[in-house]
């Protein structure tokens, strides 16, 4: 691997100045190529103004394929969201800039569904979910970028080369043994071990969804950026395992009086999709169900969606319940997401009640 210096780039100043910071700060030995960016930070909700005025400033265009982050509505169906055309209009401006800049308007943070990077490629990814996926599950390499940092990184095509773009930084820090629902366990992990590496011990076999709901949960409530599984994500056989020990147990009660059950945070793949579909079971939904994918997914998916449909859920592509504005108008939110629970009643301001998948749709269709 090539380390390289940034001053020759000839790309907008702007960018060269956050990644020569960035690499001060971290005392980087130099700039590594990277494969791939992700962008997050997209709703007009985030941006503003001021945001809409510094994008607009940024010339060029992307070096290496990158990806965006879900905005703050469906594109298509903004209205049926509650989203006033104000917001539209500026949201859809902000994608227009970042689609000039050469990125791909994927509106999702689940990006390894469209295109995974692969084991050892050096990335720079922000959405803390999907930089903690793709460092645990995938083997890639990326430190917890903003969106602002990734953007510099996908118009330079380097980030700088400190943390977990080096092998012997990605070591695990501590054992945790857990059990349970595993979305809590990482929200209780993030808490108790904000800055680790953790090595997870289950007590039974996991599926790789739900390690993408504890990676989300976990880098909601922490800092931390990977984790390993014994027999399961590509680097848990390469260190040694570590001294010292905790347990988990992923357990939680959360309620309140749900108006709207939401689920897809992270989005949601084709094969939640289809058992959600399962678990209607062909029931008609009594209460406001809405599930988030990405526009990618749900086309792929698109006889799995309209049926759920058709059953009286919304299939929302493009935003989430976190990053939207339309979550607001509700007063009590049920998830089965550990990130949406601890983003919820900080950004959109209403309450969480929590439940597995299945309770979420038994509830929706009670
Ligand atoms: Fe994705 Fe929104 Fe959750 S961006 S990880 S669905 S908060």
């Amino acid at each position: 691997m090539l380390l390289r210096e940034i001053e020759s780039l000839e790309i907008d100043e702007k960018c060269v100045r956050i990644l020569k910071a960035l690499a001060k700060i971290y005392k980087a030995e130099g700039f590594v190529e990277i494969s791939s960016a992700h962008i997050s930070g997209v709703s007009y909700d985030n941006i503003g103004e001021e945001g809409l005025e510094w994008l607009k400033s940024i010339k060029g265009s992307v070096k290496v394929y990158t990806t965006l982050n879900p905005a703050g509505m469906d594109c298509e169906r903004w209205g049926e969201m509650g989203i006033k055309e104000d917001f539209y209009r500026k949201q859809l401006e902000i994608l227009r800039i970042f689609e000039n800049l050469g990125v791909e308007l994927t509106l999702t943070c689940t990006p390894y569904y469209i295109k995974a990077p692969k084991l050892g490629e050096h990335i720079a990814w922000a959405e803390s979910s999907a930089v903690v996926y793709a460092n645990s599950l995938l083997g890639a390499r990326t430190n917890r970028e903003s969106g602002i940092s990734a953007l510099a990184s996908a118009i330079a095509g380097v980030t700088p080369y400190y943390g977990l773009h080096i092998k012997e930084n990605r070591a695990p820090t501590v054992v945790v043994k857990a059990r349970g629902d595993l979305s809590v366990v990482g929200y209780k992990a993030g808490l108790e071990l904000p800055s680790e590496i953790p090595f997870f011990v289950f007590d039974r076999k996991v599926s790789e969804t739900e390690l993408k709901l504890l990676s989300a949960s976990i880098a909601a409530t922490g800092n931390v950026a990977m984790f390993h599984v014994e027999n399961f994500t590509p680097e848990w056989r390469d260190f040694e395992k570590p001294k010292e020990k905790i347990e988990i147990e992923g357990k939680l009660e959360k309620s309140c009086e749900a108006e709207l059950i939401a689920i897809g945070c992270p989005h949601c793949s084709k094969e939640e999709l289809e058992r959600i579909l399962r678990l209607l079971d062909g029931k008609r939904v009594k209460r406001e169900l809405w599930i988030f994918t990405s526009r990618d997914v749900a086309r792929e998916a698109k006889g799995v969606v309209e049926k759920i449909e058709r059953l009286g859920a919304k299939v929302f592509k493009d935003t989430c319940m976190v990053v939207s504005p339309a979550t607001e108008r509700f007063k009590c939110v049920m998830v089965n997401s550990g990130k949406a629970l601890e983003y919820l009643p900080k950004k959109r301001r209403v309450e969480v009640a929590f439940a597995s998948l299945e309770d979420c749709v038994e509830y929706a269709v009670s």
